[in-house]
């Protein structure tokens, strides 16, 4: 196991009607909040009505800013951000999925700050990110997911799009740590099946992709990404089949914000290339980041396992879907197999073709992928590197 250092500091309150105690929570943190919102499930839901009833009824003083685009902007960032100035808000409140809770972390950082968000985007052409990163100024923030995906309730990491530029990458800092994560599951009911399977999807790229580049010597951590993998494809599947199951919704809910906060993959240092060769295609596309996954996932696989240990594979495949073949090639298979079948089990099995994406832009993205994501801590490099010839090779595959 590698050395490491892990803080989590975010305090996560977690339950059913939790949501109801936003008011008296987010008063501790400070006078005056702005609530980043998507632009419509909110209301839609209801959602954004308790919470803003909560932070009446505890006095708290509020705006709203529900202007957050799935796959979020730079320019709204920096228009929220300027708002948070504006009116001297010193807490900002995310209430949505990881779009909503990504944004509030950029606009936290805009409104100390007072830079365009796109100085800080590793791997972006005009930016300071080099200096900048990693961001250790922003407002508090509080997080209350809607959507279970992401983990950005209790991560200090934010994605964003400079949609100009084409450019989608990562901003992170310990001051973008949430302060407090209210994950209330029955929030989580009127969820799509189509955006519960992408989220089910998302979580689940995260665990394989540690285990499949990271150190093997990890044996813990390769178990909980096990364990989390199994509740993701379970989970996900229940949710879907039954919207308004509680212990579905909270499992999956759970096993998001496990996913993502650094436990599965701390000791074993694995990087993240399927979800930056995926950012790419968000960048220039604006698909939904889950559904982008499961695209690529078998044709991933498939490249990787002609020259990168087939045998983490095989492991998955044995201990997630009970594969039960001993020879590691056949077991890899299998697995790619089986993972279709769950894709296609849950609606997310698709084609590049099919989202509309343009044969002849393949190549730019695969070039995009190494000189966006190419860069920084969860490089494409950093353990398993793979060239622009590979990424095209994926991208031709799935389309
Ligand atoms: O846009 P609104 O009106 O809010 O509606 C959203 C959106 O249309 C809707 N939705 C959310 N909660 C709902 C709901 N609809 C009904 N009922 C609810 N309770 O769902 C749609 C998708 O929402 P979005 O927030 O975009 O989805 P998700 O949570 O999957 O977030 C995706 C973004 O997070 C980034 C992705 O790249 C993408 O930009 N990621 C952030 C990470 C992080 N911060 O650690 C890591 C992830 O790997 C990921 O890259
Ligand atoms: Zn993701």
């Amino acid at each position: 196991m590698l050395n490491f250092s892990l803080n989590i500091p975010t305090k996560i309150i977690f339950g059913k009607g939790e949501v109801n105690r936003s008011g008296e929570i987010v008063k501790d943190y400070g006078k005056k909040v702005l609530l980043v919102t998507g632009r419509s499930s909110t209301k839609k839901t209801g959602s954004l009505n308790k919470v803003t009833m909560s932070l009446q009824g505890a006095g708290v003083d509020f705006i709203v800013f529900d202007q957050v685009e799935p796959n979020p902007r730079a320019e709204t960032v920096d228009r929220g951000g300027q708002i948070a100035r504006e009116e001297k808000c010193d807490v900002i409140l995310a209430l949505g999925g990881g779009s909503a809770m990504d944004a509030a972390k950029a606009i936290a950082t805009v409104a100390v700050s007072a830079r365009p968000i796109h100085e800080y985007i590793r791997g972006s052409k005009t930016g300071l990110w080099k200096e900048l990163l990693p961001i250790k100024e922003a407002l508090p923030i509080i997080t209350i997911p809607t959507l279970a995906a992401t983990g950005s309730e209790a991560n200090s990491g934010a994605v964003i799009t400079n949609w100009e530029t084409k450019e989608k990458s990562g901003i992170s800092g310990p001051a973008l740590f949430p302060r407090v994560a209210i994950l209330d599951p029955e929030l989580t009911y009127t969820v799509s099946a189509s955006y519960t399977a992408d989220g089910a999807v998302d979580m689940f790229t995260h665990l394989y992709e540690g285990y499949m580049t990271g150190d093997e010597n990890a044996n813990v951590q390769d178990e909980i990404t096990e364990g989390l993998m199994r509740n993701a494809v379970k989970y996900g599947k229940l949710a879907i089949d039954n919207p308004e199951d509680y212990n579905a919704r909270a499992h999956l809910l759970w096993t998001s914000t496990l996913a993502l906060i650094g436990i599965a993959n701390s000791g074993r240092g694995g990087s993240f290339p399927v979800h930056q060769i995926e950012h790419t295609l968000s960048a220039h596309y604006d698909i939904s980041h889950g559904r982008g996954l499961a695209i690529l996932t078998p044709a991933y696989f498939r490249q990787i396992i002609k020259k990168d240990r087939p045998h983490r594979l095989a492991r998955l495949g044995r201990q997630v879907f009970n594969i039960t073949l001993d020879d590691d090639a056949a077991a890899c298979e299998a697995t790619i197999e089986a993972l279709v079948a769950w894709f296609k089990e849950i609606g997310t099995y698709d084609t590049l073709k099919n989202l509309g994406v343009k044969k002849e832009d393949l190549k730019l993205m695969a070039d995009e992928t190494i000189r966006v994501g190419g860069l920084g801590q969860n490089s494409l490099a950093a353990t398993h590197p793979l060239s622009a010839e590979e990424i095209l090779q994926i991208y031709e595959e799935v389309y």
